[in-house]
């Protein structure tokens, strides 16, 4: 399983974000570039729809493969109660073949898109991830240098940690913590749920601009 929330930045403000993340994170933030192809399965494959994201890494020398598929979210009072999401997800590195493995089982292209941005990995009692990206689309199939944002002057921002049906609370709570560091810049919810900007954003930016940074914990 994993905990998610998310929401989102003015471009404007991102690098005063990744200044704040440098600082609470204290490590270096690694570059994203990402195509995902979003896949839905054909009507021959059974009952229940399934939908599958391909992504490829194309920050790396050699373009890597992974097949993810989020599941639905956990349910019942307690998952109502907290501000984070918490859904089951299956991740695995595939080879470069994959989706023309996954067109031979009857999955069909849905759309695809180009994340770009950057990410923060560190342990804060959990593992956790930032990232922060422009999301795109493509003008022509499978055309990465041609694309164009999908909300321009709008970045997203998503927080994710693994987590299992024993040990949720605490990655909930630890989370919980940490994206209050955040909340100056931006507001964070559970997937799906739109807050928009934060009012303060503009002040806090220019704050942490002028201060270089030296926010640390
Ligand atoms: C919670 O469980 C997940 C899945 O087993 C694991 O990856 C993660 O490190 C655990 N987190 C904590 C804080 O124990």
């Amino acid at each position: 399983m994993e905990c998610v929330v998310q929401g989102i930045i003015e471009t404007q403000h991102v690098e005063a974000l990744e200044i704040l993340l440098q600082g609470l994170c204290g490590v270096q933030k690694e570059r994203l570039r990402i195509h995902e192809l979003h896949l839905k399965s054909g009507p021959n494959l059974g009952a229940v729809p399934s939908d599958l994201k391909i992504l490829c890494d194309l920050e790396q020398p050699e373009p890597t493969w992974t097949v993810r598929h989020v599941g639905g979210p956990m349910r019942g009072a307690g998952a109502d109660q907290i501000s984070v999401l918490v859904r089951t997800m299956l991740e695995s590195k595939a080879s470069k073949n994959v989706l023309r493995f996954f067109y031979a089982l009857g999955y069909k292209l849905d759309h695809e898109l180009l994340r770009v941005g950057f990410a923060f990995h560190f342990h804060r009692g959990v593992q956790i991830t930032v990232t922060v990206s422009s999301i795109n689309k493509m003008l022509k199939l499978h055309a990465t240098d041609e694309a164009v944002p999908v909300t321009p002057g709008m970045q997203l921002v998503e927080v994710t940690a693994p987590a299992s049906s024993e040990n949720y609370t605490e990655v909930v709570a630890a989370m919980s913590s940490f994206c209050e560091h955040l909340a100056p810049l931006l507001h964070l919810s559970k997937p799906g749920i739109s807050t928009g900007v934060v009012p303060t954003a503009a002040a806090a930016a220019a704050s942490l601009m002028s201060d270089g940074g030296g926010t640390t914990l």
